[in-house]
């Protein structure tokens, strides 16, 4: 059986060797294979072009080798093949690290401190500059998936104050406070905002010039879902209109984000190039083969919801 592989990271090599190490069994073919493109069962891809995957006729699951899923669902070709998205707690992991450190960042007003140093300028104002315990600062998830999940208990551990917004009626209990129905007290209650949303429809413009005039004047925003969710020219009017508000982005409407963006040069926006939760690849390919096992005993594992798109 046939595995083709097709990544646009920048790690192809160490992608390669450890599929080749956990698929033993299976031929690994690159989309140059053109003449193996009918025996191809299994696809472990990242951005796949969309002629590809229509000559791919005989698939039987798609393997993201991200968390999002999008990259598959926007290509016009796709139809129903199963998808396997990653979901892996040492990504979890990478992300909870992210979200503190940004968290830390605002909490501790090292933005500020670091504004003095470009200045040499000793400013121990500790009044206006005092850190907030963690247990006083209220952490809302926007999206409490599985990496929103994982974040949120990390942050728990650590004490601060954590709360989620789902859009559905909360089934489980989720072991914090999940405001399923009102968002404008979930956002007014939040001192920081961790959006997780992947990309839908639903969710592009979510956060919005309506969403941002509900948050707290002093408070911080940091996006790690999808570019898309957020709607930058209003965030750019927000940030010059509060100069209490901060915003942590690692991903953009465009990738990578283009040099006449505004943001780049907001003093009080962090950003990073969609490194939050990058993938560890040898974790993953290891989970891709545990997925595939099961498929071979005749388990369909797939949990993408085509009706919610994501
Ligand atoms: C990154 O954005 C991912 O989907 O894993």
């Amino acid at each position: 059986m046939t595995i083709l592989f097709y990544t646009t990271f920048s790690d192809a090599k160490i992608w390669k060797k450890e599929i080749k190490k956990q698929f033993k069994n299976e031929k690994i073919v690159s989309i140059d294979d053109k003449k193996n493109y009918k025996k191809v069962k299994y696809a472990i891809i990242w951005n796949l072009p969309d002629n590809i995957l229509k000559k791919l006729t005989n698939l039987k699951i798609i393997f993201s080798q991200g968390a999002g899923v999008d990259h598959i669902l926007n290509l016009p070709s796709y139809k129903q093949t199963p998808i396997i998205r990653l979901k892996d707690p040492a990504m979890g992991d990478r992300m909870s690290n992210h979200a503190l450190s940004q968290i830390l960042n605002f909490q501790l007003n090292l933005k500020k401190y670091s504004h003095y140093q470009g200045i040499k300028k000793w400013v121990d104002d500790i009044e206006s500059y005092a850190p907030l315990e963690n247990n006083k600062l209220t952490i809302g998830i926007l999206g409490v998936g599985f990496l929103g999940k994982h974040v949120a208990n990390s942050l728990k551990k650590l004490d601060y104050k954590v709360i989620g917004f789902k859009k559905n009626k909360a089934k489980k209990n989720y072991g914090f406070k999940i405001y399923d129905n009102n968002l404008n007290q979930f956002i007014s209650s939040s001192d920081v905002i961790i959006s997780i949303l992947p990309s839908t429809k639903e969710t592009t413009n979510f956060i919005n010039k309506k969403f941002l005039s509900k948050m707290k004047k002093k408070s911080l925003l940091i996006n790690v879902g999808r570019g898309n969710t957020l709607n930058e020219k209003d965030l750019i009017l927000h940030l010059n209109k509060q100069k209490n508000f901060y915003s942590s982005l690692d991903v953009f409407q465009n990738e990578p984000l283009p040099k006449s963006s505004k943001l780049w040069s907001h003093p009080n926006v962090t950003i990073t190039p969609h490194v939050a939760s990058i993938t560890i690849v040898k974790s993953a390919v290891k989970q891709m083969h545990l997925v595939y096992q099961k498929y071979k005993k005749g388990k369909i594992i797939s949990d993408v919801k085509l009706e919610n798109g994501y």
